[in-house]
C-alpha cells in the first residue's frame, strides 16, 4: 500500500468512526442536534468524493430527463455543506437550499453565495404551507432521517410542481414503499461501482 492509500485509508476509517458516534440512535428520529453534531467536522458525508460527484450528475440527469431540462426555482431539502447544491445550480435558475444543521448551512453558504439557504426543518419555514411555491422540490439522501415519512412526503407534494426523492438503494425496504405511493410517482436507479441509488419523482399535487 502507498503512503497516499495508506492516508486515504485512515482518513476513512476516522470519518466512519466519527460519523457512528455522532449519528448513533439518530436514524428516523428527527435528531437534529446529533445531525449538526456531525458537521463539527468537515464534510462528514465525504460529498466531495468522486463517487458523490457521479449520483449528483446523475440525479441532475434525472431532473433533465424525466422532469424538465431547466427548473425556475428549486428546493433542496437536506442541503448540508451545499457539495450538490452547486451541482443541482445547473438545472435551475434559483436554488434555496435547508438543512437542520446551522453549522452545514454557514458552509453552504460560503461555498455557494449565489443561492438562498435557511436552517431549520422543512415545518419551520414561512412558506411550509404554500401551494406550489417551487418548480421542484428535490431530498435526495435525507429521507431515512425523518421521523414521520407521511407527512413530510404530504407536505413536499404540496410545496413543489414536481418532486423528486433519492435514497440509497439498500434503504428501499423501509422508505420505497411511501415514496412509490405518492400519486403517479415513477423510479429509476443508478450506480456507481457497488453502490446503488434510487430516485422516485412525481408531479406535485398543484401541478396534477
Ligand atoms: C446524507 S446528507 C445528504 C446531503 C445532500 N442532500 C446530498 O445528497 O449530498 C443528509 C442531510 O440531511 C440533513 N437533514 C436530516 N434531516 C433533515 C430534515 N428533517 N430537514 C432538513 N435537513 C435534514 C442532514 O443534516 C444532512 O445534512
Amino acid at each position: 500500500m502507498t503512503p497516499f492509500h495508506l492516508r486515504s485509508r485512515v482518513k476513512q476509517l476516522v470519518r466512519r468512526t466519527w460519523m457512528k458516534y455522532a449519528l448513533r440512535g439518530v436514524r428516523q428520529n428527527d435528531a437534529h442536534d446529533r445531525l449538526d453534531l456531525a458537521y463539527s467536522v468537515p464534510d462528514p458525508w465525504h460529498m466531495d468524493s468522486a463517487q458523490e460527484r457521479h449520483r449528483f450528475a446523475e440525479t441532475n440527469q434525472v431532473i433533465r430527463e424525466r422532469i424538465a431540462p431547466r427548473v425556475g426555482t428549486l428546493l433542496e431539502i437536506g442541503c448540508g455543506e451545499g457539495h450538490q447544491s452547486e451541482a443541482l445550480l445547473d438545472v435551475c435558475e434559483a436554488l434555496t437550499g435547508i438543512d437542520v444543521s446551522p453549522r452545514a448551512i454557514e458552509r453552504a453558504r460560503r461555498r455557494v453565495p449565489g443561492a438562498t439557504f435557511a436552517a431549520g426543518d422543512i415545518h419551520a419555514m414561512p412558506w411550509a404551507d404554500e401551494r406550489g411555491r417551487f418548480d421542484l422540490v428535490t431530498a435526495c439522501e435525507v429521507i431515512y432521517y425523518m421521523s414521520d415519512r407521511a407527512k413530510f412526503l404530504a407536505t413536499i407534494d404540496a410545496l413543489g410542481k414536481h418532486c423528486l426523492v433519492t435514497y440509497f438503494a439498500p434503504a428501499a425496504r423501509k422508505v420505497e414503499a411511501e415514496c412509490m405511493a405518492m400519486p403517479g410517482a415513477q423510479k429509476t436507479s443508478f450506480r456507481y461501482r457497488d453502490t446503488e441509488w434510487v430516485a422516485v419523482w412525481w408531479k406535485g399535487a398543484s401541478a396534477r
